[in-house]
């Protein structure tokens, strides 16, 4: 029984990120998971993370309790999944570090790039999706959805500017580990043109399974 994949689904908040994970692991029979989350920690840290008017948290405390929700995912859920052969799909992974707390933030790319490594034992996803949105449509989807914004979702415009410029670039700079989707239309032209990615690169269902 050979490895099996991981998929992350990656994107600013708001291009329904967590519709098409839930989508792309019900086409691929994959088990579907979550960051920040994912585990008994994770789920904790979560509500730490993104409770609003919560607790202050300096960035590289926010950087180290995502690895640490990190570190407990992979060796607990992703990694023995991986090994009995299956694939995952996550909604966020390495990826939303880099972007949220390296160009969000402004923490040292190559040090958190480190941390991330090092969190992770080394794994990295075989393909990040990255869901793209205008700005200004992201914004619309959000106040449509009416819940009350998280932590990191009440920063500013200027913050998430910041993530989308760094998902693009971490998405260039490494285009055989990332594949851009255009994340407009309707959910399930999303799903469509998302699944027809992940078969040109990780192989056709039932082949490269
Ligand atoms: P998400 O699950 O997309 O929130 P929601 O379910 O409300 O759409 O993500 C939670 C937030 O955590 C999101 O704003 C991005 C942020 N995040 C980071 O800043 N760094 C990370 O490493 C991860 C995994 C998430």
């Amino acid at each position: 029984m050979g490895r099996g994949r991981l998929i992350a689904l990656e994107g600013p908040d708001g291009t329904g990120k967590t519709t098409q994970a839930s989508l792309l692991a019900t086409a691929l029979d994959a088990l579907l998971t979550r960051e920040p989350g994912g585990t008994a920690l994770g789920e904790r840290l979560r509500a730490i993370l993104l409770e609003r008017d919560g607790i202050r948290i300096t960035p590289k405390a926010e950087a180290l309790l995502m690895l640490a929700q990190r570190a407990e995912h992979t060796a607990c859920v992703l990694a023995p999944a991986l090994e009995e052969g299956r694939w995952v799909v996550t909604d966020r992974y390495t990826g939303s570090t880099l972007a949220y707390q390296g160009y969000g933030r402004g923490l040292d790319m190559e040090e958190l790039a480190l941390a991330c490594s090092w969190a992770t034992g080394g794994l990295q996803p075989d393909l990040s999706v990255l869901l793209e949105l205008p700005g200004a449509e992201a914004r619309r989807r959000q106040a449509a959805r009416g819940q009350l914004v998280d932590r990191l979702e009440d920063e500013a415009a200027s913050f998430h500017h910041r993530v989308a410029i760094g998902y693009r670039a971490l998405a260039e700079a490494d285009p055989l580990r990332w594949a851009v989707v255009d994340a407009s239309g309707t959910v399930d032209e999303v799903a469509a043109r998302v699944l027809e990615v992940v078969n040109q690169r990780l192989g056709p269902l039932g082949i490269a399974r």
